[in-house]
């Protein structure tokens, strides 16, 4: 199995629960607070070691007791974090989510992730090249996405960049990447809005794969063909990490050396499964599990 690289950010999303949100200086009393490991990076190395890929992240954690629970996740969840590195002085990555009435606000607070700049990669440069495949998102700064997309080119490794939440991308980061894989929002950030969907899509052949949410994932294969998967029918029971399910599974995927159409029917029903669950990182299901739950996948 080929060796899966992540580089990018490691939160904790600390999630109050009451009957309503504050109003503007207003104290009310909470139900219950829950920590939920989170971040793209983070979600997207454990989807695909869940399933069963070897992963090594990359990126920085606070010297809080948040970044040392963080780290212990990533190692439950079975991803190598050796290299991980946990900065001095700083906030480990983390988003207050508020929770109330059907509503919610967040604060998010970057804190270590802005520093996973190109010295950090330079210090893991070694051991990042290790990697066949580099996974990166957007929750770090883009510079460093620039600059760990021309060191994979370079070194012909596949590069898959999701690129939330949602910026514009310069023309050299998505000439240097392997698969672009934004949701619907992203991809109209990034290209415009003027495209139809078809006529984007056949710009970028093996390249760009759209997730749509419910409606399922599209992608036009490098002989030009245009393919639609659906998405399973499942109950929703909450979607955070759908998105990052869906590419911790096309990574998985192709580590096997599965073809992209392959990865990407698989990784449809992968994320459809997450769905069914509650929390982005609890929800990510083992290989066998995602077998079991759509036997149709075996034909
Ligand atoms: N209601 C649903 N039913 C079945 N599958 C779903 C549903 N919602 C999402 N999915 C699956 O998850 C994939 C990713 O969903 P979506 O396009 O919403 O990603 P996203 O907006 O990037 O999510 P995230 O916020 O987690 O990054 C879809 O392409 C689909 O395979
Ligand atoms: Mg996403």
């Amino acid at each position: 199995m080929a060796l899966i690289a992540v580089v990018g950010s490691i939160n904790m999303d600390l999630v109050v629960t009451a009957d309503r949100l504050p109003n503007k200086g207003e104290t009310i009393t909470g139900k219950d607070l829950q920590y939920l490991p989170g971040g793209k990076g983070a979600n997207q190395a454990v989807a695909a070691a869940k399933l069963g890929a070897d992963v090594q992240m990359f990126g920085c954690v606070g010297d809080d007791d948040l970044g040392k629970r963080l780290l212990e996740n990533l190692a439950d969840a079975g991803v190598e974090t050796t290299h991980i590195r946990t900065v001095p002085g700083v906030t480990s990555g983390t988003a207050l989510i508020t929770v109330g009435s059907g509503d919610n606000t967040i604060v998010v607070i970057p804190g270590a992730n802005a520093y996973v700049d190109r010295e950090y990669i330079d210090s893991i440069k070694d051991e990042l090249l290790r990697a066949d495949i580099i996974m990166l998102q957007h929750e770090i700064p883009q510079e460093t996405n620039e600059y760990v997309a021309e060191l994979g080119e370079k070194h012909g490794k596949i590069v898959i960049l999701d690129p939330g939440p949602a910026r514009p991308i310069s023309e050299a980061l998505l000439s240097r990447v392997s698969y672009l894989t934004p949701n619907e929002h992203e991809a109209a950030v990034i290209f415009g809005t003027e495209k139809d969907p078809e006529e984007l899509l056949k710009g970028y052949p093996g390249k760009l794969i759209i997730s749509q949410g419910d409606k399922g994932v599209s992608l036009c294969t490098a002989d030009g063909e245009l393919l639609h998967f659906p998405a399973a029918d499942v109950e929703v029971v909450d979607t955070t990490g759908a998105g990052d399910t869906m590419s911790g599974a096309l990574g998985f995927m192709l580590a096997r050396g599965s073809s992209l159409v392959e990865a990407v029917r698989f990784a449809n029903y992968a994320a459809a499964f997450s769905v069914e669950r509650y929390g982005a990182q609890t929800g990510m299901p083992a290989y066998d599990e995602v077998l079991s739950r759509f036997p149709e996948l075996r034909n």
